[in-house]
């Protein structure tokens, strides 16, 4: 059966209509290049407005390059960055941390439902002082976690502040932000910059922008020369604007919220009909757009008989990740709860 939406990545959705219609905008006649656009001042202003400081903020094409660069930014080549060992940084981006970092060495820490606690932090950091040992000198936080749970801000208020008592400088992955602040009901400074984060990875595309990431620097030392860091890293767009304008449509009247709100509470649809079928098991509290579930392989198969695409095997080979977007419907959810009812008899 052919399916219009899935649950295998909120990177399979489309555009929304409000991204679009500022791409649309955008395209009318000619603009100035290279970032130095009316659209690119104003998307900058208003992340400025949202976050409540005045940040530095640099539109990039992918959430790899963001974190490698801004990561890039806080480290040298002999210092390590701390993540946890489920960490995107050190599980999907193909080294580039290291690459764009020349040499900065990413060490694992542990941690229940994808986050770290603030002894984790301090054991890696206080268990060797030679120097022979790669010196911590960053600490990647990644909100949403993989797993889809969520930092509150008491959290990443405690782990920032023991990060800055040891020396480290704090960064966020933030791919899902969106559906963290959605999901939280915090405002978007309390549970960075205020709570201790020096730049914020802000995702784009996972909430409806077609692609491009913000890199926000609170810490405006730290995006010194970062403008050179993106145009050798091939970062630097021509088109700017392409990249800048939909993040004032998102941001302008808050489809960014209405999106991550509305693709988190897919996810808790999703759960609450997983949660009653026999032989399925919930694997993590689900706080954002994420579930991941126990499903019996036989069954996996048969809900890809029918259509239904989805990932097995992210986190461990027993449990399915299954992505909610911003234009994932109700309907989507009970069709296919309804298909592994059936399945499962
Ligand atoms: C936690 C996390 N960070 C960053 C990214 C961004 O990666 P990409 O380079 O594919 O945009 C992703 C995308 O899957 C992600 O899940």
């Amino acid at each position: 059966m052919k399916r219009t939406r899935h649950f295998a990545s909120d990177n399979y959705s489309g555009v929304c209509p409000e991204a679009w219609a500022a791409m649309a905008e955008a395209n009318a006649g000619h603009e100035v290049s290279y970032g130095d656009d009316h659209w690119t001042q104003r998307a900058t202003d208003l992340i400025r407005e949202i976050f409540e400081t005045d940040c530095e903020v640099f539109f990039v094409f992918n959430g790899t390059a963001a974190n490698s660069l801004s990561l890039a930014s806080l480290c040298q080549p002999y210092h390590s960055i701390l993540c946890h060992e489920l960490g995107h940084i050190e599980t999907a981006e193909c080294g580039a941390p290291e690459f764009f970092s020349n040499g900065s060495k990413i060490l694992l820490l542990p941690g229940a439902n994808g986050k770290i606690a603030p002894a984790a932090v301090e054991h890696a950091v206080r268990r060797r002082s030679d120097i022979h040992y790669p010196k911590p000198g960053a600490l990647s936080l990644t909100q949403v976690t993989e797993v889809g749970t969520a930092y509150s801000v008491a959290e990443v208020k405690a782990l920032a502040e023991t990060a800055k008592k040891l020396g480290l400088r704090v960064q966020m992955d933030g791919a899902r932000f969106a559906n963290a602040v959605a999901s939280l009901g915090v405002s978007p400074a309390d549970i960075t910059w205020r709570a201790g984060v020096d730049v914020l990875c802000f995702g784009g595309s996972k909430n409806g922008i077609a692609l491009g990431e913000a890199v926000v620097f609170f810490n405006r030392e730290l995006a010194h020369e970062f403008d050179y860091r993106c145009k050798q890293g091939g970062q630097l767009a021509s088109k700017m604007r392409f990249l800048s304008a939909p993040w004032l449509g998102m941001l302008k009247d808050g489809a960014w919220l209405r999106h991550a709100g509305h693709s988190n509470a897919m996810a808790r649809r999703l759960e609450a009909g997983l949660r009653d079928i026999p032989g399925v098991s919930i694997s993590y509290p689900v706080q954002s757009n994420a579930v991941f579930a126990k499903i019996p392989p036989t069954a996996e198969e048969k809900l890809r008989d029918r259509g239904w695409h989805f990932y097995t095997g992210v986190i461990t080979p027993e449990e399915a990740r299954l992505m909610c977007s911003w234009d994932t419907t109700p309907e989507d959810v009970d069709a296919f709860v309804a298909d592994l009812l059936r399945i499962l008899g």
